[in-house]
C-alpha cells in the first residue's frame, strides 16, 4: 500500500502493481506543509480522494478519517464517512480503537470496509508527546494487542501498525486473522505502507524504515534550473518549440 493525494500520481500508481492506496492524513503535512496531521479537515479529504479517485480508478482507495470526524455523535460520524464514500472511497481507515468500537462495528454493518490504526497515532501527537516509537514496554506491548484484537473483533478488515518493535509487528502479525499493514513495524507484517513521497525521495523526513526508491527532489530541482538558466540564456524556446510567422 502507497500513499496517494492527487490525481498526478494516482495515474501513474494505477499502472504499477501496487494493490492499494490510502488518501492519508498525511497529505495535511505533505501536501499542504501543516506541523501535524490535527488541522486535516473533511474538505481537504474530499478534494484530495477525488482525484486520486479518478487517477486510478481501478485501484483499492482508503480513505483516511481527519482528526475528530469520527468523534461526537454517530450521525455526524455517518455523514463524515459517507463523504469520504461519496468522494470515491472505497473503504476508511480511522486511528485508534478504543471509543470507536461500536462506531467500527456499526459501519461495517453498514457495508463500509473499516481499516483499523494503532501504535503510533499521528492524530493523538498532542497526547503521545511526539512521534515516537510505541509498544517497546510489555504493558504498552500488552495494550496495543488488546486493542488490536478488539479491532478485529468489531469488524476492521485490516490494521495499520506504526513505529513499533519489530516483535510486535510479528507478534500481532500471527495473532490476528486479519492482515496487518506495517511502517515501521518491520518485516514480519502481512504488508507495508510508505508515504509515497517519502519513497519517491521528495519529502525529507527523519524516519529510519523510509526507503528511498527514487531521489525525486533533485531531479525536479535539476528541472528547473536547468529550465530557468535555459529561459535567462535564450535558449528556450527555439525553432521547433515556437510556432513560425
Ligand atoms: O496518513 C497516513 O499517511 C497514514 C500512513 C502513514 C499509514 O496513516
Amino acid at each position: 500500500m502507497l500513499t496517494c493525494y492527487d490525481y498526478w500520481t494516482a495515474s501513474i500508481v494505477a499502472e504499477s502493481s501496487v494493490d492499494c492506496l490510502l488518501v492519508g492524513d498525511s497529505l495535511g503535512m505533505v501536501m499542504h506543509g501543516h506541523d501535524s496531521t490535527v488541522t486535516v479537515t473533511m474538505e481537504m479529504m474530499e478534494l484530495h480522494t477525488q482525484a486520486v479517485a479518478r487517477g486510478a480508478p481501478a485501484k483499492f482507495i482508503v480513505g483516511d478519517m481527519p482528526f475528530l470526524s469520527n468523534r461526537g455523535s454517530l450521525d455526524r460520524s455517518l455523514e463524515n464517512v459517507h463523504r469520504l464514500m461519496r468522494a470515491g472511497a472505497h473503504a476508511v481507515k480511522i486511528e485508534g480503537v478504543r471509543g470507536n468500537e461500536s462506531l467500527i462495528s456499526h459501519l461495517v454493518d453498514s457495508g463500509v470496509p473499516v481499516m483499523g490504526h494503532l501504535g503510533l497515532m499521528p492524530q493523538s501527537v498532542n497526547t503521545l508527546g511526539g512521534y515516537k516509537v510505541q509498544g517497546k514496554s510489555q504493558e504498552q506491548a500488552d495494550l496495543i494487542t488488546a486493542q488490536a484484537l478488539q479491532a478485529q473483533s468489531s469488524g476492521c478488515f485490516a490494521l495499520v501498525l506504526e513505529c513499533v518493535p519489530t516483535s510486535l509487528g510479528q507478534s500481532l502479525s500471527e495473532a490476528l486473522d486479519i492482515p496487518v499493514i506495517g511502517i515501521g513495524a518491520g518485516v514480519h507484517t502481512d504488508g507495508q505502507v510508505l508515504v509515497m513521497q517519502d519513497m519517491l525521495g521528495a519529502f525529507s523526513r527523519n524516519a529510519n524504515f523510509v526507503r528511498t526508491y527514487a531521489t525525486l527532489n533533485e531531479t525536479l530541482q535539476q528541472a528547473f534550473d536547468s529550465f530557468d538558466q535555459d529561459v535567462k540564456s535564450e535558449h528556450y524556446p527555439n525553432a521547433d518549440e515556437s510556432y513560425p510567422s
